[in-house]
């Protein structure tokens, strides 16, 4: 039988991060650990995969990343375990479980990684995608909630071109107790019974079980009666009222610009007080940049002494399609590029290569004993700015002809001081052949 071709790609809703457009990926990542890290958070990494209880009782049983999303696998010992749809359940799951509260507070964790949900895929959303987010666990300063929202800010802004503006959403959703968001609850779902026939009939059932998920319905006849809702800004407690006129001041005093939005609400249920999106109309039907909130129940939730946290997940995906990067201005890691000729040469071509790389140069080379014009060609496709050029001449008296391409300019430099020129970034006065 002959075999059959291969034909297998990845799986749908999943995408590999192939270069050129990697290094802008990686750039990304990097850049928000490191500016999260100025502002003391320190780098955690949770497993891919938790019991799958931590995501019911932290996204909550009845959203709609529970129900709907998850990638949910049985392993060989028949345990429940679920791909992490999202990053905060998993951190606080970690907090609790090594004690890390038990020190100074709050407790500043960021993350960069993979996150997994079963979603329809399209432009912007997919099953696997990538999020850089930090939690702060353990003080429930509205202090801290400014801090957060503007990190996340500056952080988005810092990525996009100027002409690219992003919008800062911001509300309150109260807490769950009886005098706070239980009793606007009420109101909503007492309001939304008397409306039942008008809204959009897939959205029936789900304003009887989850009302607040009616502000998200995509659905233009439920979006007409949501327009005369009773809204969870008006209606939270005196404390959660002055925790967020709170916030809101501290947002005014360092200078980061919002629109407070009362039909935000969220789509996990662990959010308190605060909540807030970074969004960008420009990227159409998935537009929200980034998200998080305040969680000051969820440590709760998964069986922990009460510990208030907030935090945010930006979705790196989305943030390098707005900034339209591709790839194609990514910078390169390469300074040198070691061209050889002839046989001999190519020992001592690695060498080079070797001992550069030793002081901490990018080096590129030929392997294959290309052409010198061949390889002229591929020192420009390695982004290098130096050709050190090795022949028969240049072994023998220990030297390399260096070229720098930017200006045409090509001198003969000897190995010893090959490093040194490399890295002062001009040619060595003498003789300068053009
Ligand atoms: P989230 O709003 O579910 O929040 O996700 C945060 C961001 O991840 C979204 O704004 C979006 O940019 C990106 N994202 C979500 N789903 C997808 C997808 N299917 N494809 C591409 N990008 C996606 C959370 O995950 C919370 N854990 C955030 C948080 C942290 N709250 C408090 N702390």
């Amino acid at each position: 039988m002959p075999e059959e071709p291969l034909a297998l790609s990845a799986p749908k809703g999943t995408n590999d991060v192939l270069p050129p457009f990697s290094w802008e990926w990686q750039g990304l990542t990097r850049a928000a650990l490191d500016t999260f890290a100025l502002a003391g958070y320190a780098p955690i990494e949770t497993p891919l995969f938790e019991h799958t209880e931590v995501f019911v009782r932290g996204a909550g049983a009845g959203s709609e990343v529970v129900t709907k999303q998850m990638y949910t696998f049985e392993d060989k010992g028949g345990r429940s375990l679920t791909l992490r749809p999202e990053g905060t359940a998993p951190v606080v799951r970690a907090v609790l479980e090594h004690n890390l509260a038990r020190g100074a507070l709050p407790v500043k964790v960021a993350y960069a990684g993979a996150m997994f949900r079963q979603e329809r895929p399209q432009k912007g959303r997919y099953r696997q995608f990538f999020q850089v987010g930090v939690e702060a666990l353990g003080i429930d300063s509205p202090v801290l909630d400014a801090e957060v929202v503007e990190l996340g800010w500056r952080f988005i802004a810092s990525m996009l071109p100027p002409e690219v503006v992003p919008t800062l959403l911001l509300n309150t959703i109260g807490h769950p107790g009886p005098e706070c968001r239980a009793r606007y609850i009420d109101e909503l779902a007492s309001f939304l019974r008397g409306r039942i026939d008008d809204l959009a009939p897939g959205d029936r059932e789900r304003a009887a079980t989850n009302p607040l998920r009616m502000f998200d319905s995509k659905e233009a006849t439920t979006g007409a009666v949501m327009a005369a809702a009773p809204l969870v800004t008006d209606h939270v407690c005196d404390a959660c009222r002055a925790h967020f006129d709170e916030v809101r001041a501290l947002l005014d005093s360092v200078g980061v610009p919002y629109t407070v939005r009362p039909q935000l609400v969220r789509g996990l249920d662990y959010y308190t007080r605060t909540a807030f999106e970074y969004i960008w109309e420009g990227l159409g039907a998935q537009n929200t940049l980034g998200g998080g909130g305040r969680y000051d129940g969820l440590a709760e939730s998964l069986g922990g002494d009460a510990l208030p946290g907030i935090g945010f997940a930006l979705g790196v995906d989305r943030i390098l399609l707005a900034a339209g990067r591709d790839g194609s201005t990514a910078g390169t890691k390469v300074d040198v590029y070691v061209a050889v000729f002839g046989p001999e040469a190519a020992p001592t071509g690695l060498r080079i290569a070797t001992d550069l790389r030793r002081e901490g140069l990018g080096v590129d080379l030929d392997h294959g004993g290309r052409s010198l014009k061949g390889q002229m060609k591929d020192a420009v496709r390695s982004g290098a700015r130096w050709v050190a050029i090795l022949g028969e001449d240049e072994l023998a008296a220990g030297s390399v002809a260096l070229k720098d391409l930017t200006s045409g300019e090509q001198s003969s430099v000897p190995l010893d001081g090959l490093a040194a020129t490399l890295r002062s970034g001009t040619m060595p006065a003498g003789a300068v052949l053009r």
